[in-house]
């Protein structure tokens, strides 16, 4: 399915977006081996998070959906999943693949994970090694470096361990497989990445100690189910934010938004290049931030963002190329090498779209730098088949003299589903 989009005056009025991916997917593994009833408020029924609800199914869990978003899970505490009679299929969703294999590495069963070709492409090892070292059985392509994996649970061994590289996946892989080792687990991080698993976990009632960078999880302590409410996911936000940002004559408040420190760099970097971005009724609902958004148009000037910064918005480094080309002088990216292993080469995808486009955009092995402003042009786009790339191009059609062709575009349902309708109302 093609979008196509044409230049637009500015942005105006208030929308709400839909609940956080990652919270999602942890609020229902988590939720499955919780003892008792976890009820989840604003799921976010995406493709990726859907992968997981049917993963958590396939494993014997009874949960319920309502048509509003709202689920109700049967927990089986943390001993009563059940092996799977097939293969688990992750479809297009990292964090399914990775947590998953964390948590079956405790399980006293054998299970096998598969996704689509993006997820046949993405590095496994850095949660396959700490998992073996922790006694788990597992293979996969190029000795566990590639999928289809196949996980053969084990009474686990705690796990002392620095993370290699900044990676909230690979942090809760292995904090998941902490819930089922034999004594203390110890995480520590290079740079703080998004810390959802740690505050789920706290208010489950598990037995965890969280100081910057670094946790502490004792492992064989049943966790309660609970409620959750999920806020609305900041990295969808971003797309409007951003657009916002940049139309002349834009005013825009978005509703109810996750502002996890650990996910609000996008903000920060906005703010930092002049954005007028303004926190209102911050509250915090099931241990995570949220509050609303409101934006206006700003003139904005290019900025430097260093590696320490990018865990904390590197989903939306692709939209913030968009965001700089808008921007007078130069914005600069480095240390994001993790982009070209997300669903997409998220560098070399921006990059050579930005730059059909009209952007002045040079690729860097760990980042891009943007020269701006520059006049985009309405052009033929490829999408790469990820969610986030097609947001973001999306935006740059908004700027963009002509019409704006964007290909392959189904993938936003991965994270956003009903994002042209969203867009529509602030048109
Ligand atoms: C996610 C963590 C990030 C992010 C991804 C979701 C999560 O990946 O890019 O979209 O839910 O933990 P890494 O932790 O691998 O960087």
């Amino acid at each position: 399915m093609e979008l196509i989009l044409e230049k637009v005056r500015n942005l105006k009025g208030n929308i709400s977006v839909p609940g956080d991916k990652s919270i999602s997917h942890r609020s229902l593994i988590l939720g499955s081996i919780a003892q008792r009833e976890t009820r989840i408020y604003n799921f976010l029924s995406s493709l990726d998070c859907l992968r997981t609800l049917e993963c958590m199914r396939a494993l014997g869990v009874e949960i319920k959906r309502s048509s509003n978003n709202s689920l109700k899970i049967k927990g089986k505490g943390l001993y009563g999943l059940q092996e799977s009679k097939d293969i688990l299929d992750v479809g297009n969703s990292g964090t399914t693949i990775r947590l998953l294999t964390g948590l079956l590495s405790g399980q006293d069963f054998y299970s096998i994970l598969n996704g689509d070709d993006s997820i046949r492409k993405r590095p496994m090892k850095r949660v396959v090694e700490p998992l073996r070292s922790m006694g788990a059985d597992i293979w996969g392509r190029k000795d566990g470096h590639f999928a289809p994996l196949s996980v053969r649970g084990n009474k686990l061994n705690p796990l002392h361990y620095t993370l290699p590289i900044a990676s909230a996946q690979v942090k809760s892989a292995l904090l998941l497989a902490g819930l089922y080792a034999t004594g203390e687990t110890v995480i520590r991080e290079p740079l703080s990445t998004r810390d959802h698993t740690e505050r789920m976990l706290e208010i489950m009632q598990a037995d965890i100690k969280i100081s910057p960078l670094e946790i502490k999880l004792m492992g064989g302590k049943e966790l309660r189910g609970t409620d959750i409410f999920i806020p609305g996911d900041i990295s969808s936000a971003a797309y409007f934010i951003a657009a916002a940002s940049v139309l002349e004559g834009s005013q825009i408040t978005i509703k109810q938004v996750g502002v996890n420190p650990a996910r609000t760099g996008i903000i920060e970097m906005l703010n930092k290049m002049g954005a007028k971005i303004d926190t209102l009724n911050y509250q915090i609902k099931s241990n995570e931030p949220q509050a609303n958004l409101k934006v206006e148009c700003s003139e904005l000037k290019g900025i430097e963002i260093k590696k320490e910064k990018v865990p904390l918005l590197i989903d939306e480094l692709p939209l913030l190329a968009v965001v700089a080309t808008q921007a007078r002088g130069k914005t600069v990216v480095s240390g994001a090498k993790e982009l070209r292993v997300k669903e997409t080469d998220r560098i070399r995808a921006i990059v050579s779209e930005l730059k059909k486009m009209g952007a002045d955009i040079e690729e860097k092995e760990d980042g891009f730098i943007v020269e701006g402003p520059s006049k985009l042009k309405g052009v033929v786009c490829e999408s790469y088949n990820d969610h986030r790339i097609v947001m973001s191009l999306a935006v740059a059609a908004l700027l963009a003299e002509g019409k704006t062709v964007i290909k392959n575009t189904e993938c936003i349902d991965i994270s956003f589903p009903g994002f042209k309708d969203t867009l529509q109302k602030l048109i």
